[in-house]
């Protein structure tokens, strides 16, 4: 009953022309799919993909946006500026945020606020790094980061939201989480959510999974109960493996 979502997070890469062209490729190898599908994109080139893909089912997402809608916030993107984009979903809390530009569960908060207060779709990204998977505290870390970023989140807006699943070990690292270690987690995420609001919310967010997915473990990966989609990274910047794994 969810329906699989398949986002490409592009991070800092890519120049206007190779924008245009990744997008000219995207949409001719895009065909009918029942995969929800969005690329996030840096912000220079939200505008420029958002008409290179209307009248196409692909959408656009930011890579990040802050909570206040306007002010004396030198280098800042509001919500409200993406709104008027058109931007359709923003990727909040990931960990390179976390871990280069001092994100915190609290500021991911507020973001996550202001997001629900408008029309874009949040991706919140959770996920523990190597240290703190090899001291088993992954479900623990997981767990307070949810508690952290959902707090004051009404159950009609969390029944909404995308949670991305990336541990920090397997990003850009070539080295993916096994398909069951991430089920296990997509399956607590789920289960959190259910602790924090009800089945129902539980049944229909949206659950992610994020680390070096690539054309040959995508299926493997998409196969599994807890998983409804990937946020995927460095393969997203090519057209054809990205499609490849919207193909599933
Ligand atoms: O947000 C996507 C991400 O962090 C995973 O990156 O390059 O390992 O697919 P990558």
């Amino acid at each position: 009953m969810r329906t699989p979502f398949i986002a490409g997070n592009w991070k800092m890469f890519k120049t206007g022309r190779e924008a245009v062209t990744f997008a000219e490729e995207f949409k001719e190898l895009y065909q009918d799919t029942d995969v929800k599908t969005a690329i996030c994109a840096p912000y220079v080139y939200l505008g420029l993909l958002k008409n290179l893909f209307s009248g196409t089912d692909i959408k656009v997402g930011a890579q990040n946006a802050f909570y206040e809608d306007e002010g004396a916030f030198t280098g800042e993107i509001s919500v409200q500026m993406l709104e008027d984009v058109g931007v359709d979903y923003c990727i909040i809390g990931h960990s390179e945020r976390r871990q280069y530009f001092g994100e915190t569960d609290q500021t991911i908060n507020r973001k996550l606020k202001r997001l629900f207060a408008g029309t874009i779709t949040p991706i919140l990204c959770v996920g523990e790094n190597l240290q703190q998977r090899e001291q088993e505290e992954q479900y623990l870390v997981v767990r307070d980061q949810l508690m952290g970023a959902l707090a004051g989140i009404a159950p009609e807006q969390a029944v909404k939201l995308v949670i991305a699943y990336e541990p920090v070990w397997a990003i850009g690292t070539g080295k993916t989480a096994t398909p069951q270690q991430a089920e296990d987690m997509c399956e607590f995420i789920r289960n959190a959510v259910e602790a924090l609001y009800n089945e129902d919310v539980a049944d229909k967010v949206v659950i992610q999974y994020g680390g070096s997915v690539k054309p040959a473990n995508a299926t493997e990966i998409m196969n599994m109960d807890n998983i409804d989609g990937a946020l995927v990274g460095g393969a997203s910047l090519n057209a054809k493996d990205f499609m490849e794994i919207i193909d599933f």
